[in-house]
């Protein structure tokens, strides 16, 4: 059964239509690949699956319920996240503090009876959890580290934990290799691997077509708001049109 169903979502700002009646299935514990030009509203796309936008038109289910127009915080108590851009990292706070913000996605009720130290045991826990997160991502040793002294690759990591710490089922990343070079996209290629492999769905939004081509085990290609095919790496690859939509104004 496919754990995210997106069916015939348009999102229009006023005359503007960046999703236009699109739908397309992700199954459970699948990498899928959501690519197209800039401004194919693949951006949107998540925003409307996470919540921060509603479809203006069409229908968004997670695991056989309906999810549009639910509040954000609402979503990632289901168990969908969307990645943090180090652009929201709390450049000031440790790796481990910001780690534990990841604790706080779900559970939103315990925010202040953790931020009062009124519930140990949830704090310990809370803990726990961060510890072992950061151990699985490889940024134990740099725990105590201010998140403004990390170095891209790691900083990509740490946000990668924040959505993590909050144990979710599926994870929307929104082009987590921008900028990196060859070494750092190696390694964000195997943690993205590892997070898949401990059983969560994928969702990655990626100009960087080795990333892609080398995760995904499928693709789904937007271009000015419509799905314009769907396919493997290969079949994708090869698709007249999406070379056309790549390639077309280049020429
Ligand atoms: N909040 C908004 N208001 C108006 N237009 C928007 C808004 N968000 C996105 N758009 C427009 O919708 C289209 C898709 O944007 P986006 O989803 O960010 O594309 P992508 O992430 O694929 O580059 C673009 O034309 C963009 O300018
Ligand atoms: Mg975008």
């Amino acid at each position: 059964m496919a754990i995210l169903e997106i069916n015939s979502v348009s999102k229009r700002f006023g005359g503007l239509t960046a999703l236009d009646n699109v739908s397309f299935q992700v199954e459970e514990g699948e990498i899928r690949g959501l690519i197209g030009p800039n401004g194919a509203g693949k951006s949107t796309m998540f925003k409307n699956i996470a919540g921060f936008q509603v479809p203006t038109t069409g229908s968004i289910h997670y695991q056989g319920q309906s999810i549009e127009g639910k509040q954000p915080h609402t979503i990632a108590e289901m168990g969908i996240v969307r990645t943090f851009q180090e652009t929201t990292l709390f450049q000031e706070l440790s790796v481990f503090e910001n780690a534990l913000v990841g604790t706080h996605i779900r559970a939103r009720s315990n925010v202040f009876s953790a931020v009062l130290g009124l519930d140990r045991q949830k704090q310990q826990a809370a803990n726990d959890r961060v510890m072992e997160v950061l151990d699985f991502m490889g940024l134990i040793e740099r725990k105590d580290q201010l998140a403004s002294e990390l170095p891209l690759g790691s900083q990509r990591a740490l946000a990668l934990s924040i959505a993590l710490v909050s144990e979710p089922k599926v994870m929307l990343m929104d082009e987590p290799f921008a900028g990196m070079n060859g070494e750092e996209t190696s390694h964000m290629m195997d943690l993205t691997r590892k997070v898949r492999e401990s059983g969560i769905t994928i969702v990655l939004v990626e100009h960087d077509m080795k990333a892609v081509m080398g995760l995904c085990n499928y693709l789904t290609v937007l271009n000015f708001g419509q799905v314009l095919a769907q396919g493997t790496p290969e079949e994708v690859r090869n698709n007249d049109k999406v070379i056309e939509a790549y390639l077309g104004g280049a020429r």
